[in-house]
């Protein structure tokens, strides 16, 4: 898929150097393990799982490349959680990346296209009550609070967008559904 400033690639192995320096820093982990790093393993396992969705459900946690670079900024896009029934929409970029929009941009992409082209019912959408940056990016892209889940054993609050309503408000957003 392609934006205005991003292509949303799937992953494939070997692409694992495209996220090592996103998952292993602790600015980025800082609310998703607590700053430590992830292991080569870890990482090596996120690759696989969102190759394995895509392969299954034709979405995943898409790969965010820019367009007039070339760049890997990170990622944006719908993925499975242990223990949640709903599949969860996240993204994570790059620091030096933050602050441009990108996460919106790339989100709202792939928030399309998982209720339009998938068809999903409802992607939620959590993080940890201090992530007041990923937060922001749910609440523009129209999700709605719905309460709080413990997960992984630590409180999170959860966003939830429906297909309907999510396409019906995106229709009226930008007059034309694009
Ligand atoms: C969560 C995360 C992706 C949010 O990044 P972000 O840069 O704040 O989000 P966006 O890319 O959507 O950018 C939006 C910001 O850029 C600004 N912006 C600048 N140009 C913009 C543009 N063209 N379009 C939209 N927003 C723009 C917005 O005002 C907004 O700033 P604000 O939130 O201070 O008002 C980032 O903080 C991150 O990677 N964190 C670590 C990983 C993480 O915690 N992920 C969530 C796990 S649950």
């Amino acid at each position: 898929m392609e934006t205005e400033r991003l292509l949303l690639l799937p992953w494939r192995a070997g692409d694992e150097w495209l996220i090592e320096p996103l998952a292993t820093d602790p600015l980025v982990m800082r609310y998703i393990t607590g700053g430590t790093p992830m292991t080569a393993e870890q990482i090596q396992g996120f690759v696989g799982r969102q190759a394995a969705l895509y392969a299954e459900l034709g979405l995943c946690r898409w790969r965010l490349q820019l367009k007039e670079t070339g760049e890997s900024i990170g990622f944006a896009g719908v993925g499975r959680l242990t223990g949640m029934e709903e599949l969860e929409i996240g993204w994570w970029l790059a620091p030096v990346h933050w602050g441009k929009g990108y996460a919106t941009e790339g989100g709202r992409a792939a928030l399309r296209d998982a209720f339009e082209r998938c068809g999903l019912p409802k992607v939620i959408s959590i993080t940890r009550p201090e992530n007041t940056a990923s937060q922001r990016v749910m609440q523009r892209l129209g999700l709605y609070y719905e309460g709080r889940r413990m997960h992984a054993g630590l409180e999170h609050v959860v966003y939830t967008a429906t297909r309907d309503e999510w396409l019906t408000a995106e229709l009226n957003r930008t007059g034309s559904g694009r």
